[in-house]
């Protein structure tokens, strides 16, 4: 195995590990807008054939489901597919659930008219190869979605800051470059395909700076996992940069926490 494909599944099992730590279902509920955003964006609807990729416990699969489209779900973490699974057999939605990884869909070409990907798909070591996986299991003029923090946004520049900590392979790609629209749009529209892209943000709002930290130190997989890995006196310099950035952003008077945090969405139309 070659350097970097060594480096490619070393991070993916550190994806697995560190996904399967904290609270999900609370995180995720940061990320509803974005969900809701993307199956606008799509016009994803009822009689469609919709996949979530990347999909944590389903936040757009469930939006999907409720429309009326026939669902599948897939994350390349399997506790993510158990949560998943869980929360829309609770809710009597009928989701097919899988572990399966951006890289590399177990689905035949075309199938389906949209494949959508909230935070998710971009967190793959290699954007080009899943650029062509969710553009190839799209029908001819099916839509591929993405949301994808911005590399200026608060979660951007966190993810930077944990960079710096724990540095990844060198010939990785970043995931917030999909949150550039330039690269975008360019790993699309090299595979042929008619590209929208739009601004959004999703709010953070939490009582307090402290309640902010807390709950991510709680909740988000990744930074426990980090904690685990971490030296404390590293793990304490990362904290306290993380705040500080926190701080930075806060549009809050009041004493408490109010973050709008920038993404990417983005819609390519698959050419017939
Ligand atoms: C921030 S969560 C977003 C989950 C969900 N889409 C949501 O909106 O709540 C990121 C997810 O991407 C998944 N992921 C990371 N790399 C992946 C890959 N190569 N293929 C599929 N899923 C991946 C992780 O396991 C995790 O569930």
């Amino acid at each position: 195995m070659g350097a970097v494909a060594a480096d490619v599944e070393a991070l993916k099992q550190d994806t697995r590990g560190a996904w399967s730590r904290g609270d999900y279902g609370e995180l995720a509920k940061l990320f509803e807008g974005a969900a809701g955003e993307l199956l606008d964006a799509c016009a994803i609807s009822a009689g469609q054939e919709v996949v979530d990729v990347g999909a944590g416990n389903g936040n757009l699969a469930v939006l999907a489901a409720r429309e009326g489209a026939s669902v599948v779900a897939c994350d390349l973490t399997p506790t993510m597919v158990e949560l998943g699974r869980a929360r829309t057999a609770a809710e009597g939605l009928a989701v097919e659930w899988l572990v399966a990884d951006a890289e590399q869909l177990p689905f035949e070409d075309a199938r389906f008219d949209c494949a959508g990907s909230v935070f998710g798909a971009m967190f793959a070591p290699r954007p080009e190869r899943a650029a062509a996986e969710l553009l190839r299991v799209v029908r001819p003029g099916g839509t591929v979605g993405m949301a994808s923090w911005t590399p200026e946004s608060y979660q951007g520049q966190s993810f930077a800051i944990g960079r710096r900590h724990m540095p990844q392979g060198a010939d990785l790609a970043i995931s917030t470059d999909w949150g550039d629209e330039a690269i975008a749009r360019s790993r699309f529209e090299s595979l042929g395909a008619r590209v929208e892209a739009r601004r959004r943000s999703v709010p953070f709002r939490f009582e307090s700076p402290a309640a902010m930290s807390s709950f991510f130190a709680r909740n988000a997989g990744p930074v426990v996992a980090a904690r685990e890995a971490m030296s404390p006196e590293r793990y304490r310099q990362m904290a306290e940069e993380t705040k500080r950035l926190a701080a930075g952003r806060n549009r809050a008077t009041d004493g408490s926490m109010a973050i709008d945090v920038d993404y990417l969405l983005v819609v390519a139309r698959k050419r017939g």
